[in-house]
């Protein structure tokens, strides 16, 4: 099985039962992952000074903050936190050494996107996990456009070499519903020549279209069968203000720990829920969860997500909505094995190429709790166990923070203290995570 070569699986956390306490409270989950990897790639690209308030504080996105400043952005912290960053392209040139990705899908995809706009070479490269992640899903479109891409076994995997400028625009469907894909060609298509369009028949995140139209890019989005047409010109892009919302794909974690915990009743805080990121809120409400969603902002597509403790049946999980929710599959399959019933994830063979094979490492998890579950193709199938505990045991993270995590919310309904190899893995994007635990239960 593929291990993460970034967080060490050194540390170990030992998970207690909650046996009559309960989560409660309001908490608010660290800034969203993928809005602060472009909230960094967009501010180093825009002109004058970018403030982000709110970014995450995970290792990810400090690797891709790394990665702006080694092209040439200045960024720093100001007054409450803020971070801010001094873009432009004319600041932009060829790093001095090869970039560190870390553990960050997002960050060597999207930086591969930008880096092909600058002239010069770029090497990105990452932990062991990223080695074994494919990149011929952007270095083909990017050498459409032009740029040279090279890496192992024919630019197939990290390292990547990037050989940027001259490019020019192209008209392309997504071979994969991928945000990653979709925004690494717009972010080589601002600085191509003529129009680059990209067409995705299963919607996937948009946060880069939406904050490349704040920044000012010349960009529109039409519905399409279901789908989007991207059309986007090369455009100058201005600095602007980001607040990052909180990661629902963090907040998931939380939501399902209070729907399997009897007594919860818990308030995620200022949630993003805006397209393509929560399909779990919509899988859980399926299942028969206490959610609400309250106090919703539609401009920054946020809302408070309430969650109380309920039985949860078993549910069909397959289709387009794979795409909203693809991160949340291991936390969801925990509620799975809670609920009544048999859940079947189908369609998510994208699973298999994540921080580790997630269907692999999600059964493998269940398994050791004494649930059912089999992988399947392209998903999994999960057998709940009407809400009676799982058992304790020793578990392994694998490196891959969402594991590890996963594991730490199924403890909660456990007979005996489950323990986490691993735990630093989830260093890559909620370091606080712990803390928070101990915060909301009581
Ligand atoms: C992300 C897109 C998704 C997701 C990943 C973050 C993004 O990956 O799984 O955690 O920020 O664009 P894919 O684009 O590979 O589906």
């Amino acid at each position: 099985m593929r291990s993460s070569g970034g967080p060490r699986p050194g540390k170990r956390f030992v998970v207690e039962p909650a046996q009559g306490r309960a989560l409660g409270g309001r908490l608010r989950a660290p800034g969203d992952k993928s809005i602060s990897h472009r909230a960094l790639l967009v501010a180093a690209l825009s002109s004058g000074r970018s403030r982000i308030r709110g970014l995450s504080d995970g290792r990810d996105v400090r690797h891709t903050l790394g990665a702006v400043v080694a092209l040439g952005a200045g960024v720093g912290t100001g007054r409450g936190g803020v971070t801010y960053v001094d873009g432009g392209r004319q600041r932009l040139h060829e790093p001095g050494a090869a970039i560190d990705v870390g553990n960050s899908g997002t960050g060597i995809r999207l930086l591969a996107g930008l880096v092909a706009t600058i002239e010069g070479l770029t090497v990105l490269q990452g932990d062991s996990s990223i080695a074994c992640r494919p990149m011929d899903r952007v270095a083909v479109p990017l050498r459409m456009m032009g740029a040279l891409v090279d890496g192992r076994q024919g630019g197939r995997l990290p390292p990547i070499v990037v050989r940027g400028g001259h490019l020019v625009g192209i008209d392309y469907a997504l071979p994969v519903p991928s945000a990653q894909v979709k925004s690494a060609v717009l972010l080589a298509g601002l600085g191509a020549e003529g129009v680059t369009t990209v067409h995705e028949t299963v919607p996937t995140r948009a946060h880069t279209e939406e904050m490349l139209a704040a920044a000012g890019a010349d960009i529109a989005v039409r519905s399409v069968d279901g789908g989007f047409t991207v059309v986007l010109r090369p455009s100058v892009l201005h600095a602007t203000e980001i607040a990052v919302p909180a990661d629902p794909s963090q907040a998931a974690f939380w939501v399902v720990a209070a729907c399997i915990t009897p007594g919860s009743d818990i308030l995620l805080e200022d949630v993003y829920v805006g397209p393509g990121r929560a399909g779990f809120v919509d899988v859980l409400l399926r299942m028969g969860a206490k959610l609400e969603l309250l106090n919703r902002d539609p401009v920054r597509r946020t809302a408070d997500i309430r969650a109380r403790a309920g039985p949860l049946a078993a549910t069909t999980i397959g289709g387009p909505e794979v795409a909203s929710l693809i991160d949340e599959i291991p936390v969801l399959a925990v509620a799975a094995a809670y609920a009544t019933g048999t859940t079947t994830f189908s369609d998510a063979s994208e699973l298999r190429v994540k921080e580790t094979d997630r269907v692999v490492t999600t059964v493998e998890l269940l398994c050791a709790l004494g649930v059912g579950a089999e992988p399947a193709p392209d998903g999994l199938v999960v057998t709940g166990n009407q809400g009676a505990p799982v058992t304790g045991a020793t578990v392994e993270s694998h490196g891959d923070h969402r594991i590890a995590m996963a594991a730490a919310v199924a403890a909660l309904g456990a007979s005996s203290p489950v323990t986490v190899n691993g735990w630093d893995a989830t260093t890559t994007s909620y370091p606080g995570f712990e803390e928070d635990l101990r915060t909301c239960l009581s």
